[in-house]
This record gives structure tokens, C-alpha cells and sequence, in this order.
């Protein structure tokens, strides 16, 4: 069976976006996949979180997931920073990363540029310590977004190159999931842009309240209206269909659509419909959010057996990998 690991970093809150892409398919693929899953906190700190702020950070986001349906009798769900063999391999694998290369890096490049009084050398070997995440369980699929296809290709270098200098077939090549075959839906934001993303700032999260949803989605960026029968739709207004397309039934969407055509549509009512249809699909999920991040207790048994379970399979390679490199014990 082949093995699948993905992570998420442990800032801020799940969105749509995370949910009809990443999510989504990790939750397919439980059933079908040895699945790993977990949360990043080491990577969290090239921002520099406060302490309170990175515990609080990690719980909502294991609640999250867990109230979207990622299980734990399923996967395994794990907190990064509780696997000391995740830092050790990364140590080993940034003997054999370059400098050059990791200053190509795209994200490292927009990291710099975001955050130019903080370009710390965890952001440089931020693609190393990915990789580590990725080969320490010997995936053979990473289910990643367009935006980390390239930290994935990094992945798949690091993994490469450790196996040729050792002339071994230690790690499988991760490969890239896109889920049946197709690419993950991409879901745009409200401003009018591609993406949703929560550094965008137009992002609506899983745990939102239906107020503040309503409001963000009557505030969406639009335009003046369609002018002409059956004109194609601007980038903008297409965003709002798309999201549509997730969240609302089907005859919902072709209402719009046929009133887009024939000029008579209102996006008043575009987003009014909108914003309910995203606040029905996502209530079900915020009063799980609710329930789980209310009980430590379930929290923490989640976390340690998945901390069992992740150390068990990286321990594994680590000493293979330690052996392989030369590592012997004098005791
Ligand atoms: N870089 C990913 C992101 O920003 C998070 C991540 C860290 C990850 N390690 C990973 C994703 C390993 C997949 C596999 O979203």
C-alpha cells in the first residue's frame, strides 16, 4: 500500500480553500492509503510566535481537522514537534542541501521579502525540513497545493540525491496527489483574486461566525453587471461562481448562471444566496470545531497514540538512514 504524508502549517485557521483542496482529498484517501498527517509546528516558528499563541495555534488546528473528518483510527495524526526524528533527519539532510539552490526557492524568496527584518536560516532550509517530514515515513505521495509543488520538488531532490550518494533505495521519490487523476479545485477569494489564503486576507474560515460570514460575502468584489446575452464572465464574477459551485446545489448555481446570461442577474442576491449556502455547509463543521476543542481530553489522547504511531514508522528510518551514513555505536 502506498504511504501518504501531508502537513499543515500550525498558523491560523482552516478556510475553504484548505477544505476543497488538501482536506478534502486527505480524507478520500484515508480509506485507500497509508495515510500520515500532521501539524506543523517547527515551521510555524519562522514567524516567531509567542508561546501562548503556538500551543493555542497547534489545538485549534488538530480540532479543526478532526471536526472535518480526518480520523484517527484511520490516519495517523501527529504534532511535528513530537518527533524528535523529524529534527535529526532534517540535520542530515541539510549537510547535503545548497545554498544556492535554497535561495532559489521561490517561497523562501517571498518570505524574504515579506518578512525582511526576519530572513532567519529556518526560512532558507524551510524546503530541508519539509522534505524530512515527507521521507522519514517513506510517502510516496504528498498531496500539496500549486503553491508548494515547488517545495515538493525540493522534497523529491533531497530524496534523490541522499539515495545516490549512498547508492541505496532508502527513499521513494514523493510524488505529487492530485486526486483522481484531476488538479484540486483551486478556491478563489472574495477580492477577486485566484486564491483563497489567509496571508491574502480573503480567506473565510471553517470556524467563522454566520455574522462575519455574511459580511465578508456581501462584501465580495463584483462589477457593473453583465451587458450583453450570454457574455463570459469576468474573472471576478467566475470566483463567485466557483465557490458557488462547492457550497450550493446545483439548480442554485444554474439559476445565476442562466440570469448572468440573460442580464438579469443581481448579486445582491448572488451573495446573499452565496453567503447562506457557505454558512449551511460550513455550520456542521464549526459545532464539531466547538465540541473538540472543548475536550482535552480526547485532544490528547489523539495526539499521543498518533505521536506512537508517527515515532514507530520514523525511528524505523532514521536508523536506517543512520546506519547508512556510517553512524556505529561504540556502546
Ligand atoms: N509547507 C506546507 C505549507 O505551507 C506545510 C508542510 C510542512 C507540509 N511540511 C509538509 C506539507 C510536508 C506537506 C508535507 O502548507
Amino acid at each position: 500500500m502506498s504511504t501518504v504524508v501531508s502537513g499543515i502549517r500550525s498558523t491560523g485557521n482552516l478556510h475553504l480553500g484548505n477544505y476543497f483542496g488538501a482536506v478534502k482529498n486527505f480524507i478520500e484517501m484515508q480509506h485507500t492509503h497509508q495515510t500520515f498527517f500532521f501539524i506543523a509546528d517547527f515551521h510555524s516558528l519562522t514567524t516567531h510566535p509567542v508561546p501562548g499563541d503556538l500551543h493555542t495555534n497547534v489545538k485549534q488546528v488538530l480540532a479543526e481537522y478532526l471536526a472535518c473528518g480526518i480520523d484517527p483510527e484511520k490516519s495517523t495524526i501527529f504534532i511535528q514537534s513530537d518527533i524528535p526524528e523529524i529534527p535529526e533527519l532534517y540535520l542530515l539532510l541539510n549537510m547535503n542541501a545548497y545554498l544556492g539552490e535554497l535561495e532559489r526557492t521561490a517561497s523562501f524568496k517571498g518570505k524574504a521579502r515579506q518578512q525582511p527584518e526576519n530572513v532567519n536560516a529556518g526560512l532558507l532550509t524551510y524546503p530541508v525540513l519539509m522534505a524530512a517530514d515527507i521521507i522519514i515515513h517513506k510517502a510516496h505521495f504528498v498531496p500539496v497545493g500549486k503553491d508548494q509543488e515547488q517545495n515538493l520538488e525540493m522534497s523529491r531532490t533531497f530524496a534523490r540525491r541522499f539515495n545516490r550518494m549512498y547508492n541505496v533505495e532508502t527513499f521513494p521519490i514523493p510524488r505529487a496527489y492530485t486526486f483522481e487523476g484531476k488538479d484540486m479545485v483551486k478556491i478563489p477569494g472574495l477580492d477577486g483574486s485566484g486564491k483563497m489564503g489567509k496571508s491574502e486576507g480573503n480567506a473565510i474560515s471553517l470556524a467563522e461566525s454566520p455574522a462575519s460570514i455574511r459580511k465578508k460575502v456581501m462584501r465580495a468584489v463584483t462589477d457593473t453587471g453583465p451587458t450583453e446575452m450570454h457574455q463570459i464572465k469576468p474573472d471576478v464574477i467566475r470566483n463567485l461562481f466557483t465557490l458557488m459551485e462547492v457550497v450550493s446545489a446545483p439548480d442554485v448555481v444554474s439559476h445565476f448562471d442562466t440570469a448572468y446570461s440573460n442580464c438579469s442577474i443581481r448579486y445582491g442576491d448572488l451573495n446573499k444566496q452565496l453567503a447562506e449556502d457557505i454558512i449551511h455547509f460550513t455550520t456542521p463543521i464549526r459545532t464539531r470545531i466547538e465540541e473538540i476543542s472543548k475536550d482535552s481530553v480526547y485532544l490528547s489522547k489523539v495526539a499521543k497514540n498518533g505521536a506512537e504511531k508517527a515515532r514507530e514508522s520514523a525511528s524505523k528510518t532514521l536508523q536506517e538512514v543512520r546506519e547508512i551514513i556510517g553512524f556505529r555505536k561504540f556502546y
